[in-house]
């Protein structure tokens, strides 16, 4: 196997049957560095995202560290260091060990009561743990083969992924997508009934909301799960809030954004000075405070059929 040319023996391997059924090997030669079959691989994964993935797996892949969350989300905030050395099997030093880990990867804290220290989970930690691990597990369990691999159309979604509306049960999981997107939360809650949803195995992975103001609209909360981007989601969510403008009859449709400016001309936005929004949009929350003062606000006129009033 050290020559220049080596013989394969898995990827280069092709079985023959022949006519009595026995099997026949035939190994074939390759040059060193030769490529052996022509897909174009490309990853989706990209290092950081990898690494980040992958501290998330470590800081849970221990047996005791597995069994402390458990008792602290059991017992939450009632736990102290002594407590879970009576429960577990090992000494206070090794379980003094892992609950260092655990708070510093944030998925535990602390707070001093005497001399004691009782521990309890964070639940928000570890439910925008809980949606990174499923998106990316959802991503490979469910995909095919990547746009660029097959050369086939890029809003082809590689994972069965539905839009509808939100519902209330899923607001939290909402708000935890938006703030791992870096996209303001507030005021959102009020405008729950017009939030449309991207769903993957009853999860939510993505987001796409309006506030209503009369003839005019707002449209924000556009958030894709970082593991499934590039795959259509977001324009099929916009598409549709753009629908339910419509159908609302909204005339005028405005955003604010300062990461996705390049992302709505394809819809029909167009960059114009905050001034000239609709003033009701202007007293919105993300108008007013949520959405920092360097975003660029866009306007979409609503096109109808002619004689169709909005
Ligand atoms: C913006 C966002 C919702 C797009 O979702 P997505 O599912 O990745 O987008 P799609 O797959 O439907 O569309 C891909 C196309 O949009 C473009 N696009 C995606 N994100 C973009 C961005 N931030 N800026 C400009 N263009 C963007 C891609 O380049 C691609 O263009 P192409 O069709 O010309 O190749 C997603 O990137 C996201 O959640 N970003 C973080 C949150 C954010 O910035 N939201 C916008 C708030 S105003």
């Amino acid at each position: 196997m050290n020559s220049d040319r080596e013989t394969t023996q898995t990827s280069g391997m092709q079985q023959l049957a022949d006519c009595c059924g026995a099997v026949m090997v035939v190994s074939r030669e390759r040059r060193r560095g030769v490529r052996c079959c022509g897909i174009a691989l490309g990853t989706r994964l990209q290092p950081g995202e990898a690494q980040r993935l992958s501290d998330c797996l470590q800081a849970l892949a221990h047996p005791v560290r597995l069994q402390v969350l458990d008792l602290l989300a059991r017992n939450q905030g009632q736990v102290c260091v002594c407590d879970l050395e009576s429960a577990l099997p090992v000494k206070q030093p090794t379980i003094s060990h892992h609950l260092k880990l655990l708070c510093g990867a944030g998925l535990v804290a602390h707070e001093r009561r005497g001399i004691w220290s009782y521990y309890f989970v964070r639940r928000e930690a570890l439910a925008d743990l809980t949606s990174l691990i499923v998106a990316q597990l959802t991503a490979w369990s469910v995909s095919g083969p990547t746009p660029e691999a097959t050369g086939s159309e890029a809003n082809a979604s590689p994972v069965a992924v539905s839009i509808g509306r939100a519902k209330r049960g899923e607001l939290s999981a909402i708000l935890s997508l938006l703030e791992r997107c870096g996209l303001a939360t507030a005021g959102l809650t009020d405008h729950l009934e017009t939030t449309l949803v991207a769903r993957a195995e009853n999860r939510v992975v993505g987001s796409a909301a309006l506030e209503l103001y009369g003839s005019s609209a707002l449209l924000r909360s556009v958030a894709v799960e970082e593991a499934l981007r590039g795959c259509g989601i977001g324009q099929r969510l916009t598409s549709q809030a753009l629908e339910l403008a419509k159908r609302r009859g909204v005339a005028k449709v405005y955003l604010l954004t300062d990461t996705a400016m390049a992302f709505y001309p394809r819809f029909g936005f167009r960059p114009i000075p905050r001034d000239q929004a609709a003033p009701a949009v202007q007293r919105s929350v993300e108008f007013t405070g949520a959405c920092p003062t360097t975003a660029q606000a866009m306007e979409l006129l609503i096109e109808r059929p002619r004689g169709e009033r909005p």
